[in-house]
C-alpha cells in the first residue's frame, strides 16, 4: 500500500521524537512491503517564527490532503508572550478542529516490564492497569469565546446534544470491544454542561445494552486513578477534563513519555501524537523518550490504515527493547540499561520482525 503521511515536528523535543518514529515506519515499510511517503509541514512555534503564524492555511491543507498525520510536540518558553490566539498551542487546537478529529483515544495501560517505574503502591498496581480514555477534543471551554476585558477575563464551556452523543457513542463503542464497562466523567453537581453530558450519556444506553454505563464527578475520578485504577475500562469525558485525567493515568504507569494517542473524527484521516508536551528543557539533547510516538505511529497503522500486524510488530519490538532491559532517562531504573532517544529508536526498528 501507498501512504501519504503529513509530518509535524514541531518545537522542543518534537522533532527528535518523530526522526525515531519514521525510522520505525521506514522499516515497516520495508518489511511490509508499503511505500509511506511523508510531507513535511510546519505548526507550533517553529511556524510563528516562519510565517508569523501557529499554523497557516497551507500547512493545514497539508495535513487534511494527507491520509494521516504523525505530530511531535508544540510550544516553549519562547513563545509565552505571545497573544493568546497565536500561541503554539493555538496551532494544534486549530488542526485538531480543521481536520474534524472530535475523538481522542489515549490508553493507560501498564508494560508489565516498567511496574516499577509506577509511582503507586505496588499492591495497588498488582491488580492491573488497563483502561482507556476518549476524550472530546474540539469542543468545550477550548474552543469557547476567550477574552479579557477590563481586568475579567472569561471562557465560555458550552456543548451541544450533538457533540456530547457523537463522543459518547466512541465511547460505547470502544467499551464493546474491551471489557464492556464505561464511566462517564462529568462535574453534573455544578456545571449545566455537565447535566446535559450525563443525560445524553443515558439516552445512548438503551443502544448498547451489554455495557455497564456508571456515572462519576471528575474530582472523585482523579481521586480513583491513584485509589484503584483497575475499576476502570473505558473512560469518557470532556475536553477539560480528559486533558487533565489523561496525565493523571499516564503517570501511574509509570512515565507520560511511554504513551501514543489517536485522534479522529468522521474519516479515516487521524492524528497521532504522543500526550506530553515538547520539554524544551530537554530539547536537543539526546534523551528524550520516543516510545510514545512511535506507539502512535503503530495506532496510526491500526486505525486509519488497517495494518494490524505491522502495529502488533512494532508493539512487539518495543516490548522486546523493554524486555532487553533498556530505558530511556525517564523510566530508568536500577540494574538498567540507559540509552538516549537516537539508540532507542535504532534499537526498537532493529527488533521489528515479519511474523
Ligand atoms: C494535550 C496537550 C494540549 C491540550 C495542549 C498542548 C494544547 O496538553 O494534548 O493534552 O491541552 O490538549
Ligand atoms: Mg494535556
Amino acid at each position: 500500500m501507498v501512504k501519504n503521511i503529513a509530518v509535524i515536528r514541531g518545537d522542543g523535543i518534537g522533532p527528535e521524537i518523530v526522526g525515531e518514529a519514521i525510522k520505525v515506519l521506514d522499516r515497516i515499510g520495508e518489511l511490509y512491503g508499503h511505500t509511506f511517503n511523508y510531507t513535511e509541514a510546519d505548526m507550533g512555534g517553529c511556524a510563528i517564527d516562519k510565517y508569523g503564524d501557529p499554523l497557516p492555511e497551507s500547512e493545514l491543507k497539508k495535513c487534511t490532503d494527507s491520509d494521516s498525520v504523525l505530530l511531535g510536540a508544540v510550544g516553549g518558553d519562547k513563545w509565552n508572550d505571545v497573544p493568546g490566539n497565536m500561541r503554539p498551542e493555538k496551532g494544534l487546537l486549530r488542526l485538531r478542529a480543521g481536520m474534524g478529529v472530535y475523538s481522542n483515544n489515549r490508553p493507560a495501560k501498564i508494560w508489565k516490564q516498567l511496574s516499577e517505574a509506577s509511582p503507586l503502591k505496588k499492591s495497588i498496581v498488582e491488580n492491573g492497569i488497563d483502561f482507556i480514555i476518549v476524550r472530546e477534543l474540539i469542543g468545550g471551554i477550548y474552543f469557547g469565546e476567550h477574552k479579557t476585558e477590563n481586568g475579567v477575563a472569561t471562557d465560555v464551556l458550552k456543548y451541544s446534544e450533538e457533540e456530547i452523543r457523537r463522543i459518547g457513542r466512541i465511547g460505547f463503542e470502544t467499551a464493546m470491544k474491551r471489557n464492556k464497562k464505561l464511566c462517564s466523567v462529568e462535574k453534573s453537581n455544578v456545571l449545566d454542561s455537565s447535566r446535559l453530558w450525563k443525560k445524553v450519556m443515558h439516552s445512548l444506553a438503551d443502544e448498547y445494552p451489554e455495557v455497564e454505563l456508571s456515572d462519576m464527578l471528575v474530582d472523585n475520578c482523579a481521586m480513583q486513578i491513584v485509589k484503584n485504577p483497575s475499576q476502570f475500562d473505558v473512560i469518557v469525558t470532556e475536553n477539560m477534563f480528559g486533558d487533565i485525567l489523561s496525565d493523571e493515568a499516564s503517570m501511574i504507569t509509570g512515565s507520560i513519555g511511554m504513551i501514543p494517542s489517536s485522534s479522529l473524527g468522521a474519516t479515516k484521516c487521524g492524528l497521532y501524537e504522543p500526550i506530553h508536551g515538547s520539554a524544551p528543557d530537554i530539547a536537543g539533547k539526546d534523551i528524550a523518550n520516543p516510545i510514545g510516538t512511535i506507539l502512535s505511529a503503530a495506532m496510526m497503522l491500526r486505525f486509519s490504515f488497517d495494518m494490524s500486524d505491522e502495529a502488533d510488530a512494532i508493539e512487539k519490538a518495543v516490548s522486546e527493547f523493554l524486555d532487553e532491559g533498556y530505558r530511556t532517562a525517564d523510566i530508568m531504573s536500577k540494574g538498567k540499561t540507559l540509552v538516549g532517544c537516537k539508540k532507542c529508536g535504532e534499537l526498537i526498528t532493529g527488533y521489528l520482525s515479519k511474523e
